[in-house]
């Protein structure tokens, strides 16, 4: 049942501190990543050269935000693909190449077909799903369960913060056997990550004050999600949650990139969410959010709480619990999900079951 929630999505945003816990818990040993349990051998992070995410909609987008941790951690090649797109788009892999298949349901066609093509150009393939014993955990050689428990909500919110999880501990347990990594380097980056079960409450606890900043974009019709680096990967996620259930149109854009075209479309009535929680981007965002707040906008800002400074004096602002920087992306997300959640149940929509979607989509 709903456990007294009237929505499963709220239960589910609800729930996020417990399944991270139970992501991590038995892949934690001694403070180091451990995937022993799993089955997942070391050699798979060591013997790749580079990595190649495919998977759709919000798993695609825990994708971008480890495409980042890789590329600034691991310093590897490393790309994204749509999994619709992917065999399509002449993909450049062979057994040099890890296929990392992302996908809470395990069933869905798009990522199932992407992974029988990547092993048959002979990559290894690793799947991170939820539900088990599902097409594409059987179709891969290894799989990292996220452990989240039954998503029953459309709008995924758990699964892609586990899935995360999984990917920061598959990051410290690649960082660590490819010497990139010591030790204390290793155990200390874990130890963040199991601070995300504490941070999330935080979050959780001052819901209301996200329920006050969702009445300011209640009634917009278009609406933009601006942000730099992992800020912008968040702000993909964040605004295709906000389509999915407020119906709103919502797109993310990367900051920098606005001015090169759709600040065209800001004005009054377009509402603007930013997030701010990358410090060396900040200044760069910061010049951003005054461009659009100058061209009318009224702005959203999600910023992490050590660099709020005055802000609130000019903006709408809600503060992140402080996590280190490439780990903000947990708070952030709980954030946004509560924001789309509170448009959507404001407005009397059916939260759980959007029109048009189904949880699993089973046709390419
Ligand atoms: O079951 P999967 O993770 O493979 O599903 C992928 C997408 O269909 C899914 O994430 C979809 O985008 C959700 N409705 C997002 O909330």
């Amino acid at each position: 049942g709903k456990n007294g929630y009237p929505f499963y999505m709220e239960k589910e945003i609800m729930e996020q501190p417990e399944a991270i816990e139970n992501t991590i818990k038995n892949r934690i040993v001694g403070g180091m990543p451990d995937f022993t349990a799993d089955g997942v051998p070391d050699t798979l992070f060591t013997e790749c050269e580079h990595i190649c995410i495919v998977a759709c909609g919000t798993a695609m987008h825990a994708g971008l935000v480890a495409q980042a941790l890789v590329k600034s951690i691991l310093h590897m090649h490393i790309e994204v693909q749509m999994a619709s797109e992917f065999m399509y788009s002449d993909p450049v892999i062979d057994e040099k190449t890890l296929v990392i298949a992302v996908s809470q349901s395990g069933e869905t066609i798009d990522t199932l077909e992407a992974v029988k093509y990547a092993k048959n150009r002979g990559a290894k393939c690793l799947a991170i799903i939820n539900v088990k014993g599902s097409s594409i955990a059987r179709e891969s050689d290894y799989v990292l369960y996220t452990n989240a428990g039954p998503e029953i909500a459309v709008a995924s919110t758990k699964a892609y913060t586990t899935q995360l999880a999984v990917f920061y501990l598959i990051v410290a347990r690649m960082a660590h056997s490819r010497g990139v990594f010591d030790d204390a380097q290793t155990q200390s980056f874990v130890r963040e990550l199991q601070r995300t079960p504490e941070v999330m409450k935080k979050v959780l606890e001052r819901r209301r004050d996200i329920h006050v900043v969702a009445k300011k974009v209640l009634g917009a019709k278009d609406l933009f999600m601006i942000g730099r680096g992992l800020d912008y990967s968040i702000l993909l996620e964040g605004s295709l949650k906000l389509k999915e259930v407020s119906y709103i149109h919502s797109e993310a854009y990367a900051s920098g990139e606005l001015k090169h075209g759709p600040i065209a479309l800001i004005t009054q009535d377009t509402p603007v969410v930013a997030t701010v929680t990358q410090e060396k981007l900040m200044s760069k965002e910061l010049s951003n959010i005054k461009e659009v707040k100058s061209r009318g906008a009224d702005v959203v800002v999600f910023i992490k709480e050590s660099i709020v400074g005055d802000l609130a004096k000019e903006y709408e602002i809600f503060t992140l619990p402080d996590m280190q920087d490439e780990f903000m992306v947990l708070p952030a997300s709980v954030a946004l999900q509560l924001l789309a959640y509170y448009v959507s149940s404001d407005k009397g929509f059916d939260v759980d079951k959007p029109r048009n979607l189904a949880k699993v989509v089973t046709v390419e």
